[in-house]
């Protein structure tokens, strides 16, 4: 069936995936990527499918509500896949209003631009919005987020994204709108903006520089491969229940230093060095203020209902990841430019 489906923040790390895999796969499907190219915005993520005929890109900002109106006014759309947000927990930290005014702000201008192009013609609608398993705070040593966990966010970041997903269902159940809300662990894989942690180890061991481990590196992430998020996103988009949430995850916890230790591992072996040898660049810093100790997903809602598993193994994600960074120079050098040279220094150097 053809469908206009408008995707915002398809530029970054997740939303090029997303839509690399909906042009890809569904040639009926017009993608129009909206993305204000920030510093985490990216065209190269996508190079190699800019000149397909289903897809389109139009720079915009999700802040800017005339525009966003004329826009839905352009475009008839019949389904909107949001990702587009402020993403790195260390930014919100030293400057929240960012992510106030993109993640909470630019969310509503797009769920008011739906209810009004969608008032009486909601049916095979949707609003998907994407969201953290942030929103439910830290855990302890033991339990699993599900999607009856109470939202408590704790950073700017995850207090901008629950703030959005309340938007989300409060557009839902008073004004009717069709919105899904997904909730999924952290994501590694090629094109991540190197400020997360893995591409930033890998980077760091590449250029044999420290590699920054918060506190004592006990925090436990559960990781998922980008890859994974997006055929997640693909089955709720097309077989989720609308009102409904969807938690995602790769059942695949790790303790931040052995992470790091393993990514050491692979990395040290790719580039013929010695075994042990960028373990050494290992340094704890500073703790990160009010960092979260441990987020981990119970998957069985989206496994059992959807159908959906995470088909990448940590092993041979993390190997694929490593190549990709270490193979892509160009898209890396791209990157470490005027921005993260400032950003770097700030967070790491000059504390
Ligand atoms: P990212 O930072 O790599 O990409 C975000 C994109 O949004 C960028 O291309 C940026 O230019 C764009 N953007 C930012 N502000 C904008 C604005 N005002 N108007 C238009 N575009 C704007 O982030 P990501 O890691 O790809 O995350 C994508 C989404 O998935 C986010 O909503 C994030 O909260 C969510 N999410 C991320 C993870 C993760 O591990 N990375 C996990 C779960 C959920
Ligand atoms: P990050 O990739 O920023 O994702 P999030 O904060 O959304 O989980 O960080 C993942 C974990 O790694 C988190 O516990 C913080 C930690 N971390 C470090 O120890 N050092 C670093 O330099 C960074 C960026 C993160």
């Amino acid at each position: 069936m053809e469908k206009i489906i408008l995707v915002t923040g398809g530029a970054g790390f997740i939303g090029s995936h997303l839509v690399r895999r909906f042009v890809n796969r569904y040639p009926d499907y017009s993608i129009v990527n909206l993305d204000k190219l920030t510093y985490a915005g990216n065209l190269l993520n996508l190079k190699d499918i800019e000149q397909k005929k289903n897809y389109s890109f139009i720079k915009g900002d999700i802040t800017d509500s005339a525009f966003i109106d004329e826009l839905f006014g352009r475009y008839c759309f019949d389904a909107v896949i949001h990702l587009a947000a402020e993403s790195h927990v260390d930014r919100s930290i030293d400057g929240p209003m960012p992510f106030i005014n993109t993640n909470i702000t630019g969310t509503v201008n797009l769920l008011n631009a739906a209810r009004s192009r969608w008032t009486g013609i909601q049916e095979d609608k949707l609003f998907l919005h994407i969201s953290t398993d942030e929103v439910y705070g830290s855990l302890g040593d033991r339990g699993l987020f599900t999607e009856e966990t109470a939202y408590d966010p704790r950073s700017p970041y995850s207090a901008s994204k629950a703030s959005s997903d309340h938007m989300v269902m409060a557009w839902h159940h008073t004004y009717k709108l069709p919105v899904i809300i997904s909730n999924c662990s952290n994501n590694y894989g090629p094109n991540q903006f190197p400020e997360k942690l893995i591409p930033l180890v890998i980077n760091n061991i590449r250029a044999n520089r420290n590699i920054p481990v918060y506190g004592k590196g006990e925090n436990i992430r559960d990781w998922i491969y980008v890859e994974d998020h997006a055929a997640a996103i693909d089955v709720i988009f097309h077989k989720g229940k609308t009102g409904e949430t969807y938690n995602v995850g790769g059942n695949n916890e790790w303790r931040n230093i052995d992470l790091v230790k393993l990514i050491c591992t692979i990395t040290d072996k790719k580039l013929g060095r010695k075994p042990g040898s960028s373990e050494k660049l290992i340094t704890f810093v500073k703790d990160r203020a009010g960092h979260d100790l441990r987020y981990a997903i119970d998957n069985s809602k989206i496994t059992g209902k959807l159908g959906w598993k995470p088909s990448v193994s940590f092993e041979k994600g993390l190997e694929k990841t490593v190549n990709w960074y270490l193979e892509n120079d160009r898209w890396m050098q791209g990157v470490l430019t005027g921005d993260y040279k400032s950003y770097y220094r700030k967070q790491y150097l000059d504390r």
